[in-house]
């Protein structure tokens, strides 16, 4: 059986104070929350963030971090650097990093390789495009972001990452994929890592991601194959939040 998971995505938006109500707010509501929460801060806050959930059950994560360990990458953040803040999560391959700055499936599987080697646990985004969906290629897509990490790391690496589908015509957009349409491409997911190992696919969280929100999360966190959320506009109110983390 595995447990739902609920992670917060803030993207770039974060301030001391609002960062400072958010996870009071969220704290405040945690006492009947079942699912396992991760919040996932911008760089700056991830110190603030660790103070104020010592002695909590809500867990920290990163949202990138770059491939080296260490050295002159001037602007990057290593998996050490993230880990030394009490995180023990980050984000890899979100449709933002892949479409902005051009993060190939090649590059997602080194950071997560960086994360995993680091000790702390990748989710793994993976979805695709509108026009790829329209086109019927939305298989494809999943499968070759996915196989670029199975190839590098192999299929036992699993054990420790959390994959996340976003359909990116999903992603901020009100446009939520349907539970069908979800449990779908979870289930294909699901199917392709069972092509190498049956109790790694058992056992792997698919969390889904795409304008998931405190009306459609239940609908579908209750599928078969889909095991909480990627929450991005919905994380920044703890009301919101919160709501999705107890409908898992
Ligand atoms: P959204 O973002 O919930 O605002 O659609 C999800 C994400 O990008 O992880």
């Amino acid at each position: 059986m595995r447990k739902t998971i609920v992670a917060g995505n803030w993207k770039m938006n974060a301030s001391k104070e609002s960062v400072n109500s958010l996870i009071k707010g969220i704290l405040s509501g945690m006492s009947d929350v079942s699912s396992d929460v991760i919040v996932c801060a911008p760089f700056p806050y991830l110190s603030q963030v660790e103070s104020l959930i010592i002695n909590s059950d809500l867990m920290l994560g990163a949202q990138n971090l770059n491939v080296n360990l260490k050295g002159a990458f001037t602007g990057e953040v290593s998996a050490d650097m993230i880990k030394d803040f009490g995180a023990q999560h980050v984000i890899v391959g979100h449709s933002e990093r892949r479409s902005l700055y051009g993060e190939t499936s090649t590059v997602v599987a080194e950071k997560t390789k960086a994360a995993i080697d680091a000790g702390l646990t990748p989710l793994l985004c993976v979805g695709e495009s509108l026009e790829e969906r329209e086109s019927g290629r939305t298989e494809a897509v999943v499968a070759e972001q996915l196989n670029a990490v199975i190839s590098l790391l192999g299929i036992d690496a699993f054990d420790g990452i959390i994959i996340a589908y976003e359909p990116v015509w999903a992603i901020g957009t009100g446009l939520t994929a349907s539970p069908e349409q979800a449990q779908s491409v979870h289930l294909f997911i699901r199917k392709l890592l069972a092509d190498s190992s049956e109790r790694v696919a058992q056992k792997t969280p698919i969390l889904y991601g795409g304008s998931m929100n405190a009306g459609n999360a239940a609908d579908l966190i209750s599928c078969a194959d889909i095991d909480g959320g990627l929450i991005g506009g919905a994380a920044l109110k703890a009301d919101d939040f919160l709501q999705i983390c107890k409908a898992g």
